[in-house]
């Protein structure tokens, strides 16, 4: 079956705004969703999407919504991209544990709540991908980044989790993790930008449209 309809968390800017661009170039339905209307409202506008709805990954309400007003006005969701997420830097003694469980529940509880809210409908149709978008931080470590890449480490536990739990009912989970992006978020770092959105964009879509059934669990490593 050829997916039809995406939900993408984070489509706002960066990567998110470039693989709901790229998804709705391949002809998709795509629902983005953040924090930030303004932005939403934009991509929406300039034809990058077809549906903006605000709120945040980390409220199960909001995440409730999300899905109910996708569903309602562009069917059942074949694709979600769990792209949202927020880099929080700091060494572990200067790190106030507000901040850490902040990274947590965006990076790792959000695609969870995200997952679990398509994931019924997926298995129903014995159809579906969930693609999380992870980073090369969650295979290695790095100074002042410990609640950053600990979220992005388990974000990849999480998706081989899900590969196997979806196996069975036809349904895959892949992650992709980039490198050094040029976005907001990169901004906040001493690291130079290897790539653009639009080329992380690329590999979102393969894995959410391309790869074949048997990549599911695959983390697909980009360094640009
Ligand atoms: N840039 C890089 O070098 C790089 C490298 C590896 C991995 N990544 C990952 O790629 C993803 C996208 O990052 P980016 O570089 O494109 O960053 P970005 O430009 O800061 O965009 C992040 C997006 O996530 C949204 N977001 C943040 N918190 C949210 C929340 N609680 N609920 C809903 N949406 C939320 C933001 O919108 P609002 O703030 O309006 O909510 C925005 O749309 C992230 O998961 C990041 O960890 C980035």
């Amino acid at each position: 079956m050829k997916p039809s309809t995406a939900i993408v968390t984070g489509g706002g800017r960066g990567i998110g705004e470039a693989v709901a661009r790229a998804l709705t170039a391949r002809g998709l339905a795509v629902t983005v969703f953040a924090r930030t209307s303004a932005e939403l409202e934009r991509v929406v506008k300039e034809g990058g999407a077809a549906l903006a709805v605000t709120g945040d990954v980390s409220s199960e309400a909001d995440v409730a919504r999300l899905l109910a007003e996708h569903e309602r006005k562009l069917g059942p969701c074949d694709l979600l991209v769990n792209n949202a997420g927020v880099l929080v830097r700091g060494a572990v003694d200067e790190l106030q544990p507000e901040q850490w469980r902040h990274s947590i529940e965006i990076n790792l509880t959000g695609p969870f709540l995200c997952a679990r809210a398509v994931v019924p409908g997926m298995k129903a149709r014995r159809h579906g991908r969930v693609v999380n978008v992870a980073s090369i931080s969650g295979t290695v470590g790095t100074p002042e980044a410990s609640a950053y890449n600990a979220s992005k480490w388990g974000l990849l536990g999480f998706t081989r989790c899900l590969a196997e739990e979806l196996r069975r009912y036809g349904v895959q989970a892949m992650a992709v993790s980039p490198g050094s992006v040029d976005t907001a978020m990169l901004r906040q770092t001493p690291f130079p930008p290897d790539m653009t959105p639009d080329d992380v964009a690329k590999v979102v879509v393969f894995a959410g449209l391309d790869a074949p059934d048997a990549s599911t669990g695959a983390n697909l490593e980009v360094y640009g």
